[in-house]
């Protein structure tokens, strides 16, 4: 055989510590020109007519509500008018206040983004489902279970520099607290606040089953759930980023959740992997609660279509097998594949952190267009879940029928 590759010199783990080493400063160095102080990443502005539209009012009204003097006037760009986030959340919080949570009738909503393949937009997804819902009001919590830190980045945060281990949800793990209001921090983008991940997290997949080994009574998937519970209070909604495996911290986030949202990208790979997320995820969770005689329920359990480029035949058939295999739980909402989103810089953002007004607006358009109706569908479905809420806190302040006080 004459075509034969001359052996190389062998490769020992000093030089795959070396490689990690400066792969990992290289890392550092992007996310850091990406994210540095100086570039720091900065909220959207918005001018009248995006205020209008975030306000469901016409523009002619923006003018005169700002002259009222209620509201945030805006400041001059030029010739034009523009609002930050910060006062266009205060006008929408005035506009829409009937679609707002009462926090005296209802608790926050869990939704978990869930999906043990990677690379099929959770982090993507839960992002901006956290800035949308921002931008219709809510006050939103975001919390990264993933060691690999993505939400973390995507909100401006840095995790290998700028994560301690108290502003992650480990403490939490390590019984150290039972409250998660400890490793809040705000972000760059009013209405989120962030508990962070960072590789130091891998720690709770030792010390999840080690605790349950040890702590008499001691219930490793109610973790999260019990540390949200005075999160639960302050925030309207709490998303959570999942890592593409089933760990000790996914079932926590899984088992938190009044609602999951599955991503799943039309292909065949990801849809043969989704069949098994749900195999493991009625083996693992549901077999924690049956063995313990309890019961747990969902709100509900979608399926987004993700990535999805419409040109694509190949796609176009499994859609139909998607759309098969789980019929009700598709939801009516396709996020496309876009360029935009695939663009370096916009990999540590999301739509909702473009400029409306950029070459690409378009395109743009289009994928905001979606992720938009995603968050309408969500914001519809956690308001049903707060209603009932309401409806069970009257019945219970109600006296029973015949009962006199
Ligand atoms: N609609 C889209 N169009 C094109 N690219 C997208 C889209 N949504 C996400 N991406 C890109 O796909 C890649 C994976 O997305 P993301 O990190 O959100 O997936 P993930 O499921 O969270 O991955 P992981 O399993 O590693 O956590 C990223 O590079 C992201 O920018
Ligand atoms: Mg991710």
């Amino acid at each position: 055989m004459k075509n034969i590759q001359p052996l190389r010199p062998l490769i020992d783990f000093g030089q795959l510590e070396e490689v990690a080493e400066h792969a990992a400063n290289i890392v550092q160095q992007v996310r850091t020109n990406m994210l540095a102080p100086e570039a720091r990443k900065s909220p959207p502005t918005f001018n009248s007519a995006q205020l209008a539209e975030l306000c469901g009012i016409d523009k002619s009204k923006v003018g005169y509500a700002a002259k009222k003097g209620n509201l945030p006037s805006g400041s001059k760009d030029g010739s034009r008018l523009e609002w930050t986030l910060v006062e266009s959340r205060q006008w929408v919080r005035e506009y829409k206040a009937e679609n707002l949570r009462d926090p005296k009738l209802s608790a926050g909503v869990v939704v978990t983004v869930a999906n043990f393949k990677g690379g099929v937009s959770k982090t993507t997804t839960a992002a901006a489902l956290a800035q949308g819902l921002s931008l219709r009001g809510h006050r939103v919590l975001v919390i990264d279970t993933d060691p690999q830190g993505s939400l973390t980045t995507l909100f401006g945060v840095l995790p290998d520099t700028e994560v301690e281990e108290d502003q992650t949800i480990l403490p939490l793990c390590a019984g150290l607290t039972n409250s998660i209001m400890g490793a809040i921090r705000p972000t760059y983008w009013d209405g989120i606040d962030l508990v962070a991940a960072a590789p130091l997290l891998f720690n709770a997949e030792f010390l999840l089953p080690s605790r349950q080994k040890t702590e008499k009574g001691f219930e490793f998937w109610r973790v999260l759930d019990v540390g949200l519970e005075p999160a639960r209070e302050e925030y309207d909604v709490i998303i959570i980023d999942t890592p593409p495996s089933l760990s000790y911290t996914t079932i926590n986030a899984l088992i938190a959740a009044q609602g999951v949202l599955m991503p799943l990208p039309p292909n065949a790979l990801d849809f043969a992997s989704s069949a098994q997320f749900w195999n493991l995820f009625t083996e693992v969770c549901g077999g924690l609660f049956r063995t313990h005689g309890e019961d747990k329920k969902f709100y509900f359990v979608d399926v987004v279509l993700s990535r999805v480029d419409r040109s694509d035949v190949v796609s176009q058939a499994v859609r139909q097998w998607i759309m098969n295999a789980y019929r009700g739980m598709v939801i009516p909402v396709e996020i496309p594949k876009t360029s935009i989103a695939a663009t370096a810089s916009a990999e540590f953002g999301t739509v909702y952190d473009m400029d409306q007004s950029s070459a690409q607006a378009k395109t743009l358009k289009r994928a905001r267009d979606a992720y938009d109706q995603l968050v309408d569908y969500i914001e519809m479905q956690v308001a049903g879940i707060w209603a009932s809420d309401a409806e069970s806190m009257q019945t219970r302040k109600e006296p029973a029928e015949g009962v006199e006080l």
